[in-house]
């Protein structure tokens, strides 16, 4: 498929560029254009020729390498098509550059273009928002032009992301069908659109989004667009996540994309700003005791003149707020090595308050708009640094740099950045490039990032942007994981999880056991089913255990050495989504269930996560079938993080009885065909029950 498509976009380069690059401009204006400049002299026309092709071919990948220039004007573009060997991902990028007169305005440059056959074209795309990521929605692709845009700034993952898959034949169904998935790899503003303007199909394009962003090129310089990876899978939507997945561990797109991640404790839904040194040490003693692995210092620990007792003040004075912590962070260091756990701290770097002593200090370190009064973020004092200015990516880094010189033993950082670009302007970049702001901030972004990693390759690094608001593969390649959500509700997190796997694999997706109640919900779960759900990517807890209960303390410690025991499967292992939350059913009737099962490369070693989302007497059950597994192979089941029971005769919680399907072997053929009837009965029982099995 690949070849062919190559073969195919080849042919076209040899008379002229527009199968893989339309432009504006040129012979054929069927096509809207993926790339619209207006050169120094005014012109607007771009008709770009091959002069020249080179491949590449390593133990990597193929590279098809197509330097296009113009007819008329000295403006070059050279096209980029990565095909990567060990998994079905090609990445497409063009470099742009000129040696005109004076600059060339970009006025929209895209990472990519991509015809698209198919007798009924559908459309998933990810919407969602703070404490709501994820949500997938379907729609049928008609004529005219359909685009998901975001404008934020800063995050891109938050209201809509820069993925999607479009399935050619109806709607996409998870293990059938043909369905491209595609990921814009840039964390600014993007624009992706599916054209149908005239009988001859639809067209995907996918880049920048030019909005108040025409880019001002230097004479000489060189414009790489980002990355645009995209695949095609006759194995309908999971075929899809699956090579995103691989892609991610193997290709570089995720940072140690194939190690495993610790379990953690999070102080912020906890203790929030309420940090003492007593606190902390009574958390790391806890998530110690649960045979956790590593603690992570929320927001809270910093500031000198202004402290952090709210979100109203002292980012960007990043010392440590001694009246919380007298004895520095050192002294919390040695107590985690004490505690044979790691220590993690939060940081916010590329933001700042009007309450601050950087900012008191360094007022032209914001973003801002000559002339105009300063729009506030987050707690009506948070501004955004202006990452154009190297000045302010070396204060960025030294941030980083600072933390890990004085306390090596840091071996986590959370980054988040929890404010949108609201002052589109910097003061560092001059009049005439101002529309250059949104897209250098990220290239800011980036650098600062990279030198971060050249210089500490091993710290693990989550992305966190108001929850899962930076989940994109722009940042991935410098983060070990990010934060999914800011909402803990496990019944929630079943379906922000749902959506987020489409694209992201479960070693990156941080899944925390939240309280319960929950604060955001109000809802009642039980600890098994909140494990449950959070076991099913990298696992870690949000909530101040010194308020949980002996049961649910004594479920964490099973559910942890549980984990530990399976977690290269569940981290590294290849995903099957079996039944969607999304699903609709007869509620009452039927119950509504999520099941998804991760498998090995070999296919001897799988396990299975089962929730029950609705509970109604004499409701009906539901029977899963498995994917992904040998049909000719038998599994034995054995239950895992089986829910505990209280012993009256030791006046403890201790281990408690699997379910009937515990100990019991079927065939691949059978598990896929007939399925299981998984115990997820609600009569006389609790609310959302779940299970959890090892197949081996
Ligand atoms: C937003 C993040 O998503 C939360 O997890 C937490 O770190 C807060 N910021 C802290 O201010």
């Amino acid at each position: 498929m690949f070849l062919a498509l190559c073969a195919c976009l080849m042919a076209g380069v040899q008379s002229h560029a527009i199968d893989l690059l339309p432009t504006f401009g040129d012979i054929d204006h069927i096509h809207l254009p993926a790339l619209l400049v207006q050169h120094a002299d005014g012109d607007q026309s771009l008709q770009l020729r091959a002069q020249d092709t080179t491949y590449t071919d390593n133990a990597q990948y193929m590279e098809t390498v197509i330097a296009t220039k113009d007819l008329v004007q000295p403006f070059y573009v050279t096209i980029h098509v990565r095909q990567w060997k060990a998994v079905e991902i090609t990445e497409t990028w063009y470099d742009i550059s000129h040696t005109e007169k004076k600059p060339v305005r970009l006025q929209r440059y895209d990472s990519g273009y991509l015809p698209i056959n198919g007798d009924n074209p559908h459309l998933l795309h990810l919407h969602g928002n703070w404490a709501a990521e994820g949500v997938p929605t379907v729609e049928p692709l008609t004529r005219g032009v359909k685009a998901i845009r975001n404008s934020d700034g800063a995050r891109n993952a938050h209201l809509d992301a820069p993925e999607v898959m479009i399935a050619l034949d109806g709607v996409p169904q998870e293990n059938y069908g043909r369905v491209l998935g595609a990921a814009l790899c840039w964390s600014g503003n993007f624009e992706l659109r599916v054209a149908a303007t005239d009988e001859k199909g639809f067209h995907f394009y996918a880049g920048i989004d030019p909005m108040a962003s025409e880019y001002i090129l230097e004479p000489k310089k060189v414009f790489s667009t980002p990355h645009l990876a995209y695949t095609w899978s006759n194995e309908g939507m999971g075929g899809v996540s699956r090579a995103f997945h691989r892609w991610a561990r193997t290709c570089g797109m995720l940072h140690n994309g194939n190690a495993t991640r610790d379990i953690l404790l999070n102080s912020w839904e906890g203790i929030y700003f309420d940090i003492t040194e007593e606190r902390i040490l009574a958390m790391m003693n806890d998530i110690a005791s649960f045979g956790g692995e590593l603690f992570v210092m929320d927001d809270g620990w910093f500031g000198a003149k202004y402290q952090r007792n709210s979100d109203n003040a002292a980012l960007g004075d990043w010392v440590v707020d001694t009246r919380k912590l007298p004895n520095g962070l050192k002294a919390l260091t040695d107590a985690a090595k004490d505690r044979h756990i790691k220590f993690g701290i939060w940081i916010e770097p590329e933001a700042t308050n009007t309450l601050s002593e950087l900012y008191e200090k360094h007022p032209d370190c914001v973003l801002q708009e000559r002339n105009r009064e300063l729009k506030l973020g987050r707690g009506g004092t948070q501004l955004v640094l202006d990452m154009t200015n190297p000045k302010v990516q070396d204060f960025v880094f030294s941030i980083v740099d600072d933390l890990l010189t004085k306390h090596p033993e840091i071996a986590y950082i959370k980054w988040d950045a929890n404010a949108s670009i609201q002052n589109c302007g910097s003061t560092y970049l001059p009049r005439d490039k101002q529309s250059n702001l949104y897209v250098d901030y990220h290239l800011g972004l980036v650098k600062t990032l990279e030198r971060i990693r050249a210089k500490y390759p091993n710290v693990v690094i989550q992305n966190c942007a108001s929850g899962g608001g930076r989940a994109n593969y722009g940042l991935m390649p410098y983060f070990d994981e990010f934060w999914v959500s800011d909402n803990n509700d496990a019944l929630q997190r079943v379906y922000i999880q749902w959506g987020t796997s489409y694209f992201f694999p479960s070693n990156a997706m941080a899944q925390h056991i939240g309280g319960s109640p929950y604060l955001m919900t109000g809802r009642t779960t039980p600890i098994k089913f909140r494990c449950d759900v959070a076991m099913s990517g990298r696992l870690g807890m949000e909530l101040q255990p010194a308020h949980m209960t002996d049961e649910e303390r004594a479920q964490c410690t099973v559910a942890f050495a549980d984990y530990k025991e399976l977690r290269p499967l569940i981290q590294l292992g290849n995903l099957y989504r079996l039944v969607s939350p999304y699903e609709p059913v007869p509620v009452v009737e039927k119950q509504q269930v999520a099941s998804l099962l991760y498998v090995n490369d070999a296919k001897d070693h799988a396990v299975l996560f089962a929730y029950g989302l609705s509970s109604f007497m004499k409701q009906s059950s539901r029977r899963i079938r498995l994917a992904g597994l040998d049909p000719d192979r038998t599994y034995t089941l054995h239950e895992k993080n089986i829910r505990v029971a209280y012993h009256h005769d030791r006046n403890a919680w201790g281990e408690g009885e699997p379910c009937e399907l515990d100990g019991k072997s079927f065939t691949g053929a059978y598990l896929m065909s007939v399925g299981l009837d998984i115990p997820l009965s609600t009569e006389y029982n609790i609310d959302y029950p779940s299970r959890i099995f090892e197949l081996k």
